[in-house]
């Protein structure tokens, strides 16, 4: 595992999205991962003004979101569709038949989940996979617990998770209590994967997905059997290493 610590939450945004620019501009019809939260909003940012440059082309990129809350429609702006809609798709030229996000609206889940986990494999598997962490360790929406997803799942989200993320929504009741997340095999079978953390908050899950035993009540910590992780982090999460 290897952690470059960058001084604040800028300087890891634009090294994040230079990593990605280099995935793409290496191989122009990459798999990337794709993660959501507040994290990664600002490497979005330098993607989209990479993009204006000419520095980046995504037309021929294919993308899999990690995860999306079950029962949210896609023009909910809580939803991930959304987030993605409004932080990279309608900026760059990302062709939507080649963007992918878990559905969370449809009746049948199983099947939802057999079908983007296939296609996830059919498209050749995930190039290059990007996460933010939770304060618990959780990576997508794979919760802590004594037994972990392989494959993609609906899950319940924790009493941790719904009220961190209960500050994007108007009250920590409106937070969906289920989600649909890639699972943690689909996760480690990526090529390449880079996390992203910052802030003080994050600082004991990075102690433990480093310096920690693998355990699944600390989901993050599995990253440590994976061979090329790249944990992009600033100071201040970094501030227990
Ligand atoms: C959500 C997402 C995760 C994300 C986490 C951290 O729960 N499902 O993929 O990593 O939040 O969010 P933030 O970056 O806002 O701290």
């Amino acid at each position: 595992m290897r952690v470059i610590i960058e001084k604040d939450y800028q300087t890891m945004s634009r090294k994040a999205a230079l990593l990605v620019a280099s995935q793409v501009n290496l191989k122009p019809d990459s798999v990337l991962g794709l993660a959501t939260g507040s994290t990664p909003e600002g490497m979005y940012q330098e993607l989209v003004q990479m993009y204006h440059r000419g520095e980046i082309d995504f037309s021929e990129v294919i993308t899999f979101n990690l995860d999306e809350y079950y029962k949210l429609t896609p023009d909910n702006k809580e939803s991930y569709h959304y987030y993605m809609q409004q932080n990279l798709f309608k900026h760059v030229n990302l062709y939507s038949e080649n963007t992918n996000i878990p559905r969370g609206m449809v009746e049948n889940m199983e099947t939802e989940c057999k079908y983007y986990e296939e296609k996830i494999q059919r498209a050749g598997g995930i190039d290059l996979q990007v996460l933010g962490i939770g304060s618990n360790g959780h990576i997508g929406f794979n919760e802590p617990g004594d037994r972990l997803n392989v494959t993609t799942k609906l899950v319940k989200l924790t009493e941790e998770t719904i009220k961190s993320n209960s500050r994007f929504f108007d009250s920590p009741e409106e937070v969906p209590r289920k989600a649909v997340s890639v699972g943690m095999a689909t996760i480690l079978k990526a090529e390449r994967i880079i996390l992203l953390a910052s802030g003080r908050n994050k600082a004991e899950a990075i102690k433990k997905t480093v310096n920690g035993y693998v355990d699944t009540r600390v989901p993050s910590s599995l990253l440590q059997t994976h061979p090329e992780v790249t944990l992009i982090i600033d100071e201040e999460a970094a501030n227990l290493l």
